[in-house]
């Protein structure tokens, strides 16, 4: 896909709003992981040196079209230092801006016509502006108005973050180093089906993990005691395990897990193959055989692509062991350069921060809900209306 871009653009003297995916964690005022702004930074560097006048359009969290201010991009703006314009419709700061500077828009989620892309919202968000960029590939998945909408109004080009999204996740789609594993955990079957049909298409393995794991276990008659599964979601298990193996596809099931009497951090944990599970045990974790399996496996993959911890992996240290140690051992693989790994989702990617090994990994995305849909192969709204046709 050919994306029209910012390169070579003249944008001395311009307006440009700019929509960044800054829906980060925010915890006591406090950004907690700041990966989503830094990496939004080479975009903003470039346009404030080509003499732009920028406003960042954002959103955080989902305040239901109401003007919450627990969801205010305060701290953020506060982060990066630049102001914050409290009301994202209003102009009156353009009149004071001068070539390089950069403003936040206050959360654009504050107004129902962002989620609904009312036409009349996205045109009163564009008023002013000679030109869009989008930068958020994490929210492209969206068609809001400031996705979409502004894009359908203003002359809208792709950001440098977004087109490196595009460019290193095809590369990875389109033409693999094998053998190429995959990973996904997570909580739910509903929401990993399409996910889970592709990379089985795609993948030469297939590790299913998590709570997502378990109800394939479930699915296949094993014991999942007081644990979190999807009992409806049998059949799809069952259908999607069919998938693979006419598409070639090992699938690996959980053969193991850490296990608990009580879902809490410091639970004391155990760790029970399916045969052992107990009525009032719950699954926190992968087990030891699990990993040691999913860390062979990944030791003779040529890539791996990652999306989903296997436990609770905020748990430190007791229930983040299965997660870690397919961090770690992703991170000695591709800096050994015997891997190529790809990395996306937000409790994913603050696992690999966790264990210091974040810079470690090939490409890191920022993607979430956006990463799963670009691997399935769904036409991206944000990005579809970038193309340069
Ligand atoms: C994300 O965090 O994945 C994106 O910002 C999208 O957020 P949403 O799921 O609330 O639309």
């Amino acid at each position: 896909m050919k994306l029209r871009t910012i390169e070579n653009l003249d944008l001395r003297g311009k307006f440009v709003l700019l929509r960044d995916d800054f829906n980060v964690q925010i915890v006591d005022g406090n950004i907690t992981d700041s990966f989503r702004i830094e990496q939004s930074m080479p975009t903003i560097n470039a346009l404030k040196s080509s003499g732009a006048r920028i406003a960042i359009c954002a959103h955080l969290g989902r305040p239901k079209g109401t003007r919450n201010m627990d969801f205010s991009l305060a701290p953020v703006a506060e982060y990066m230092k630049i102001p914050l314009i409290s009301d994202c419709l209003d102009k009156t700061f353009m009149a004071n801006m001068k070539d390089g500077d950069v403003v936040l828009l206050e959360n654009v989620r504050f107004y129902p016509g962002e989620e609904s892309n009312d036409p009349d919202f996205a045109k009163k968000l564009s008023d002013g502006f000679d030109i869009f960029v989008n930068d958020a590939f994490a929210v492209s998945h969206r068609a809001h108005a400031s996705t979409v909408g502004v894009a359908e109004i203003l002359p809208s080009y792709a950001g440098k973050l977004l087109a490196s999204e595009i460019e290193h996740l095809s590369a990875v789609m389109e033409n693999p180093k094998r053998p190429l594993l995959s990973i996904v955990a997570g909580s739910k079957v509903s929401t990993k089906i399409g996910v889970l049909k592709a990379l089985a298409r795609l993948s030469d393995k297939l590790i299913i993990g998590g709570a997502l794991g378990t109800t394939f276990n479930y699915a296949m008659g094993g014991k999942v005691g007081n644990s979190l599964y999807e009992a409806d979601q049998k059949d799809t298990a069952l259908e999607i395990l069919e998938y693979a193996k006419k598409n070639n596809c090992e699938v690996l099931l959980p053969l193991d897990k850490g296990v608990a009497k009580e879902f809490t951090p410091t639970a004391t944990r155990t760790n029970k193959d399916f045969t052992e599970i107990e009525d009032d045990d719950v699954i926190i974790d992968a087990g030891e055989m699990t990993t040691k399996r999913d860390t062979d496996a990944i030791k003779e993959a040529a890539t791996v692509i990652w999306n989903g911890t296997v436990g609770m992996a905020e748990w430190q240290p007791t229930w983040s062991y299965g997660s870690f140690a397919i961090a770690r051992t992703i991170a000695e693989q591709t800096r050994a350069g015997k891997l190529e790994s790809i990395v996306g989702g937000g409790d994913t990617v603050a696992a690999l921060t966790a264990c210091g090994v974040k810079d470690d990994i090939t490409y890191v995305s920022t993607g979430g809900g956006a990463f799963l849909e670009f691997i399935e192969g769904r036409t991206l709204p944000g990005i579809a209306i970038l193309e340069d046709k």
